[in-house]
């Protein structure tokens, strides 16, 4: 298979220093030459510029919204041209906010999208519900059709995705707007009580059952922090309690062998608070299994 790396090194989502290094460090974590020992064909198309800004006013709802907004319409546009030729768009972050730009960009080829949603967070704040006013803690709620304008309409209204298509494994950070609209949208979450309950492997069958369920494709969404802190300590927003190292892994491998893949994003790795490099050295491993990396 031919894959297109596409390196986003936004921060201005998280409005947290580090993340926008993501790239670099998996760059050097050799996830290129990971997936090329595969079998696969990696063309890496290098990163989308993201301007520096200065810090925003405290109390803003809607942080850095322009420049995030202009990042993730041209990251749609790379995606959608690199699947126009033929190839996997792999989208390396950067904060989760990316996640908009990769989706939008994706739905120009599949129309009927499912999202495995992998994160210690559901991402489904808006400017009424945020707390924080980031918006790596919103891109979920706009592939759903909620959320400002200049976002929303990245690739047209009319491109977003069904919530019954959605699944989101190992949250466990919820707002209580965050909440509310779940229930609404009566998405399936599976928490880390779930995980606990019934074991990855039967998240893992119900969840790709929901995401294939009518649809033309599968999407895979790779928060570094669904992850248990002690795998992955380098995260901007760590939550104790997480998916462990051979759990994240069997998913991932679940993953590929259903076929269903079209796209993923790896996002919300921060070097600058990684112990020893060992949360970009994960996320690399994951990507290994996502693309048919195997023990035996
Ligand atoms: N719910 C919190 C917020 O809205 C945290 C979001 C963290 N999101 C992430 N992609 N790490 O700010
Ligand atoms: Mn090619
Ligand atoms: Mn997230
Ligand atoms: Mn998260």
């Amino acid at each position: 298979r031919d894959i297109s790396l596409i390196g986003v090194p936004l921060q201005l989502g998280a409005d947290r220093a580090g993340v926008e290094l993501g790239p670099h460090a998996l760059r050097t974590s050799n996830i290129q030459q990971r997936l090329e020992y595969l079998g696969h064909r990696v063309h890496d198309t290098g990163d989308i510029h993201v301007n520096r800004l200065d810090p925003c006013a405290p109390g803003e709802k809607l942080k850095y919204l322009a420049e995030i907004a202009r990042v993730n319409a041209e990251l749609a546009q790379r995606v959608a041209a690199e699947m126009r030729r033929g190839h996997f768009p792999l989208v390396i972050g950067g904060d989760h906010s990316v996640a908009i730009g990769t989706i939008k960009g994706v739905l120009q080829h599949v129309n009927r999208l499912g999202v495995i949603w992998f994160d210690a967070h559901p991402d489904v704040n808006t400017e009424e519900t945020t707390g924080s006013g980031n918006i790596h803690g919103m891109s979920l709620a706009v592939m759903l059709g909620y959320g400002h304008k200049s976002l929303i309409s990245i690739g047209g209204e009319q491109a977003k995705i069904n919530p019954r298509n959605v699944v989101i494994i190992g949250a466990r950070s919820i707002d209580p707007g965050e909440r509310i609209f779940l229930r609404e949208q009566g998405i399936r979450v599976f928490t880390m009580h779930e995980i606990d309950k019934y074991g990855m492997r039967a998240v893992m069958d119900e969840a790709m059952e929901r995401v294939t369920d009518g649809t033309d494709g599968v999407h895979l969404s790779l928060d570094l922090d669904g992850m248990d802190p002690q795998e992955a300590p380098g995260v901007g927003t760590p939550v104790s309690g997480g998916i462990t190292y051979r759990e994240s892994h069997y998913a991932m491998e679940t993953l590929y062998e259903s076929g269903a893949l079209v796209s993923a994003e790896i996002v919300e790795v921060n070097p600058m608070l990684d112990i020893g490099n060992k949360t970009a050295r994960a996320a690399v491993e994951l990507a290994g299994s996502v693309f048919g990396e195997r023990i035996l």
